[in-house]
């Protein structure tokens, strides 16, 4: 068996241009168009790359975007007064600070000066509790995008077993809450399944992740799920995006392809689906804000 390819690329860009024909009949009828403020410190490789293509991505869906960077040894306080200013910008509807931040910045502190209602991200602790409560504002860009790329696809996830692997605030939580949580019209992307969430602690790791019809590797560590640790037939998203002799993998091993039933390639699955969401939730803040 192959596995059936989840092609993220072609339904981001599906996406994009629904939403940039929206973009467009907003400014058609004299409206302001939506804004990202993207804020970058330091010059981690990967970040700039992250940047760039969502900048891109916002001009082809007639997002507007601003890049604000900073060098590594940015101070807090100037970090903390270009959010106060961005969130105070009325043509700003979204607001983006790329993690990783060095380790001398706190970085919960950066998430809490953004104004929740421009937490495009949805890092803030109002947007994490609405998440939570089954009222969310945004839904997060990665989760959002994993769910989506599900649901295109015709893969139903209600009353399945779902195993993520991975527990981190971007991806694995939020992705377990939306998961479990009862599909209702506050919360379209609730998605009824048993959800377990696994991690470095978890024991017997390849005996948790063969009982799911649906296993989501976010961890980061290249090819650490192998083929033995997947139920044939089971749908694979593969969430990690890892740098191994200078090309980007993910964190599902090459051999699982024969194994799964359907499953995310890397690149092209999960990541342009994170930048497609990425753009959803800025019209939608713009929306919100504007009218
Ligand atoms: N770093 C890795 N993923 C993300 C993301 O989704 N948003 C931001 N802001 N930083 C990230």
């Amino acid at each position: 068996m192959t596995a059936k390819r989840l092609d993220g690329k072609a339904l981001a860009d599906t996406l994009r241009t629904a939403l940039a024909a929206r973009v467009a009949a907003r400014t058609a009828a004299g409206r302001t168009p939506p804004g990202l403020a993207v804020v970058l410190v330091g010059d981690n490789p990967a970040s700039r790359v992250y940047v760039r293509n969502k900048q891109k991505a916002c001009e082809l869906a007639g997002i507007r975007s601003w890049l604000h960077e900073r060098p590594a040894d940015v101070p807090q306080r100037a970090l903390l007064d270009l959010i106060a200013g961005l969130n105070a910008d009325p043509q700003v509807h979204g607001i983006l600070v790329q993690l990783p931040l060095p380790p001398h910045i706190d970085e919960k502190a950066v998430i809490d000066a953004i104004d929740p209602t421009v937490d495009v991200d949805t890092f803030h602790p109002e947007n994490v509790g609405l998440l939570a409560a089954g009222h969310p504002r945004f839904y997060p860009c990665t989760p959002h995008g994993c769910v989506q790329l599900l649901r295109h696809n015709g893969i139903d996830t209600a009353g399945k077993e779902v195993v993520i692997v991975g527990r981190s605030n971007i991806v694995g939580k939020p992705l377990a809450l939306m998961l479990m949580q009862k599909k209702t019209v506050a919360n379209p992307a609730g998605g009824d399944a048993t959800v377990t969430v696994a991690h470095t602690r978890t024991a017997d790791l390849a005996a948790v992740c063969r009982r799911a019809d649906i296993l989501v590797a976010a961890v980061g560590v290249p090819k650490l799920v192998t083929a033995d640790m997947v139920k044939p037939g089971a749908v694979v998203i593969d969430v990690g995006m890892n740098t191994v002799d200078g090309k980007l993998c993910g964190d599902v091993d090459a051999g699982v392809w024969a194994v799964a039933g359907a499953m995310t390639p890397v690149p092209g699955g999960v990541g342009p689906m994170t930048i497609a969401m990425l753009l959803e939730n800025t019209v939608i803040a713009c929306e919100q804000l504007d009218g």
